[in-house]
């Protein structure tokens, strides 16, 4: 799957937040986007996976050479693309567990046995080293920071999607759970030939996933794109003369 991003202007209630961004990348590859915060990084996120509030107002986004831009989020999900929220919501009284089961039968567009099911998810809640009570607990209800990011990448490890975007993936996670869910976002993206998506302004993340591609985003666009060297710059450097 090739997911390219041409020439995007995307308006949040008429203010233009991100200006002529352009990226293509493959599954299998694992590109980055840093900035700083306010540079659009989430609503670029969001765009991809047509999230209501977001305006278009020039450009496209292309699957396989097809434009998305008039498919819904559920559509866009069938396709293989999954994002993963800065700030997941909290859903009272829907089993996260059932919740996960449903999704992923909507993606296939068939039945998943329980059996299957359960043992995938066990598999990865040992992975992640999260608490098998997990397993009886409303989406997102009550977890902590890192508890969220891990339901997370554990929804990414079972519905198994082409390309996914993580915004923020290390976000209140303490340097131990950082490690857990990198190991586990390798193990995926190698396992599936997942392409990911990572969006982050620390470069904290990047000591455990390794990049193929960095993307610099400052004020709505891509001001800089290099490999591994960009992040070394910009940790000794920070953002300032983009900024300029
Ligand atoms: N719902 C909204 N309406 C208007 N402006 C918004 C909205 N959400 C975010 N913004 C603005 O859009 C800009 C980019 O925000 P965001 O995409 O969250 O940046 P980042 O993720 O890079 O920190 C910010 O200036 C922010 O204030
Ligand atoms: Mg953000």
């Amino acid at each position: 799957m090739i997911l390219e991003i041409k020439d995007l202007h995307v308006s949040l209630e008429d203010k233009e937040i991100i200006n002529g961004l352009s990226l293509k990348m493959e599954q299998g590859e694992t590109h980055v986007i840093m900035g700083p915060n306010g540079s659009g990084k989430s609503t670029l996120a969001k765009t991809i996976l047509g999230h209501p509030h977001v305006k278009v107002t020039k450009g496209d986004i292309l699957v396989d050479g097809k434009s998305i831009l008039d498919m819904t989020t559920d559509e866009r999900a069938k396709l293989g693309l999954f994002l993963q929220f800065q700030n997941p919501v909290e859903v009272e009284g829907v089993g996260f567990i059932n919740f996960l089961h449903t999704a992923k039968e909507n993606l296939r567009g068939n039945t998943v046995s329980a059996k299957d099911f359960m043992k995938d998810i066990r598999a990865n809640v040992s992975e992640l080293k999260m608490g098998d009570d997990f397993i009886g607990r409303s989406l997102n209800m009550g977890f902590s920071g890192g508890e969220k990011k891990k339901a997370e990448v554990l929804q990414m490890a079972v519905l198994k999607p082409k390309i996914a975007i993580l915004d923020e993936p290390d976000s209140g996670l303490d340097i131990d759970a950082i490690k857990v869910v990198s190991a586990s976002v390798n193990k995926i993206a190698q396992a599936e030939k997942l392409g990911l998506l990572i969006i982050t302004h620390y470069s904290r993340i990047l000591s455990f996933i390794k990049p193929d591609f960095i993307h610099v985003m400052v004020n709505g666009r891509i001001v800089a794109e290099g490999g591994k060297e960009l992040v070394d710059q910009l940790e000794k450097e920070g953002y300032d003369k983009y900024l300029k």
